[in-house]
């Protein structure tokens, strides 16, 4: 299954891996033009829901960071993995992930030290050349660089978009009325030095993060919108089902979480909903998900509650996103290493440093296991022999085709005129006038295009067009008048059979 969509993602130019005429350094891939229409929907769709909808703003904040904001954040002591090399092939690998695959053991949260003894008692040796392990090492993740010439200043790349978020925040919250709570977002790339990259989107060493940091007054931890989603439930692994070594997951409603005291506070139950409609918005089946509750001995000493949300892959279950309460962590963090006042003022309480709730969402990771849930296979039951994507129309890589029925009479130009109107319309339409219109149509499948639209004789005589739809492959007759329209709202239903 990996192989073969990998090669398919690569032929039909959702992803490229980076620099490839040079050899192509391992944890970089790039987006091709179908797979960056497609990223730009998916990132669309977050915006939409997380952000637009709430009332929430978005920033754009700087790559690169100064020594002393990573300092004050944790990254610069914290921030890495332990890793291990053999002596005699020199592969690097991560040693958590080594003992985990060798032994069948958790080792999270254990120290270098601890590790290195796990590998010298089990002698464990190397997965590559059978060769013998050097000592377990702590590695720090992140990209260091330095800023300006002379006498440059230490920095790195930001290894999470959210720093960018606090230490923005006295501004951001005077400039939005300094109320709370207060939701900032911010799309865009992060980069860690990952030890061994691999998997493909899975893990990278420059991937492209959606946060949102909700702050709020711990004193008030409400949700104002929870009455929309208490009734509505998420699937979730609890920790005790973990210790009690139970399968699966169950369904939760968001009030039961809140009840039962499996979240911290009916705001991160709030998120999970959120979150839980956004995967399956953009076509994540619902039962290949679930929020795993992280056991006391994954959670930062800071947190308190941290979800995954794992999904299953043909690379097997894999993190997409995480859900932390981070306290006030952060924001005291910076207040104190900036010498800056970052607490604010609530009516009644006095200065309070706010309490962050921060969905973290990788988009990489989502990018594949779409493609992967999407795939489908030609030939068989299946009534086309070419193997198609069934992507829910509002993450499509473009919104609908249009093809002239020939390419002579004038239909092209009539076709391409359309093509612009439609256009103009805020659509992305891909226009194909090359080959038979069956060609045309499995070229539209094989990248998930949702629509077709075509332009024949009668369309010139009477001022229709055909609309054929991606699934069922049957096709309507509709007026030319009020086309965009249409392709919007079918969009917006996520229709895509007749
Ligand atoms: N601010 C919190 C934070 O950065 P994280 O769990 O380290 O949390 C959030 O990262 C998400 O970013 C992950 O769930 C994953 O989807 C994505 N991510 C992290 N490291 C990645 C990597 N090396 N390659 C691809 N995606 C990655």
């Amino acid at each position: 299954m990996q192989e073969e969509l990998m090669e398919i993602a690569l032929k039909r130019n959702f992803m490229m891996p980076s620099n490839e005429i040079y050899g192509h350094t391992a944890g970089f891939y790039d987006y091709g033009v179908v797979g960056a229409a497609m990223k730009r929907k998916i990132e669309n769709a977050w915006r939409e829901l997380f952000l637009w909808r709430e009332g929430f703003y978005e920033i754009e904040s700087a790559s690169v960071l100064p020594e002393n904001v990573l300092k004050a954040s944790g990254h610069v002591d914290n921030f890495g993995d332990p890793m291990v090399q053999c002596r005699k092939c020199r592969t690097r690998v991560r040693a958590d992930k080594l003992l985990e695959d060798a032994l069948k053991k958790n080792v999270e949260g254990m120290k270098p030290a601890e590790m290195d003894a796990l590998v010298k008692e089990n002698g464990v040796k190397c997965g590559k050349c059978g060769g013998q392990y050097g000592e377990v090492v702590w590695f720090n993740l992140m990209f260091a660089t330095t800023i300006g010439a002379g006498e440059a200043e230490k920095g790195y790349l930001r290894p999470e978009t959210a720093q960018g978020i606090f230490t923005g925040f006295p501004r951001i919250f005077r400039a939005l009325g300094a109320k709370l709570p207060l939701g900032v977002g911010q799309i865009g790339k992060s980069f860690r030095n990952e030890i061994a990259p691999r998997q493909a989107l899975m893990r990278l060493r420059e991937f492209t993060q959606m946060e949102l940091e909700y702050f709020f007054n711990s004193a008030d931890a409400k949700h104002p919108r929870f009455d929309e989603v208490k009734e509505k439930s998420v699937r979730v692994r609890s920790a005790e089902m973990q210790k009690n070594n139970e399968t699966g997951a169950h369904e939760f409603s968001c009030s039961e979480l809140v009840e039962k005291k499996i979240v911290p506070n009916e705001i991160v139950a709030y998120f999970m909903y959120r979150t839980a409609q956004f995967y399956e918005a953009v076509g994540l089946k619902r039962e290949k998900f679930w929020f795993r509750q992280l056991l006391p001995n994954e959670m930062p000493h800071y947190s308190k509650g941290n979800f995954d949300v794992e999904v299953e892959t043909s690379y097997g279950v894999i993190e997409l996103m995480g859900l932390a309460y981070r306290t006030d962590f952060d924001l005291a963090g910076h207040a104190k290493a900036s010498s800056q006042d970052l607490s604010v003022h609530v009516e009644g309480q006095g200065r309070v440093m706010p309490h962050v709730v921060e969905p973290s969402f990788g988009v990489d990771r989502l990018f594949w296991a779409i493609l992967e849930q999407s795939y489908r296979k030609g030939g068989g039951a299946e009534k086309r022999d070419w193997n198609w994507f069934d992507f829910a129309p509002i993450v499509a890589p473009f919104d609908a085709c249009v093809f002239p029925l020939m390419k002579k009479d004038g239909l092209s130009e009539k076709a391409e005129a359309l093509t612009q109107v439609l256009r103009h319309e805020g659509l992305s339409i891909y226009y194909d006038e090359s080959g038979s219109i069956g060609k045309r149509y499995a070229r539209a499948d094989e990248v998930g295009v949702p629509y077709c639209i075509t332009f024949d004789y009668e369309s010139a005589e009477k001022g229709t067009v055909t609309i054929r739809y991606r699934n069922d492959g049957r096709q309507e007759r509709v007026p030319i008048k009020g086309l965009g329209e249409r392709i919007r709202g079918l969009i917006l239903d996520g229709k895509t059979s007749l």
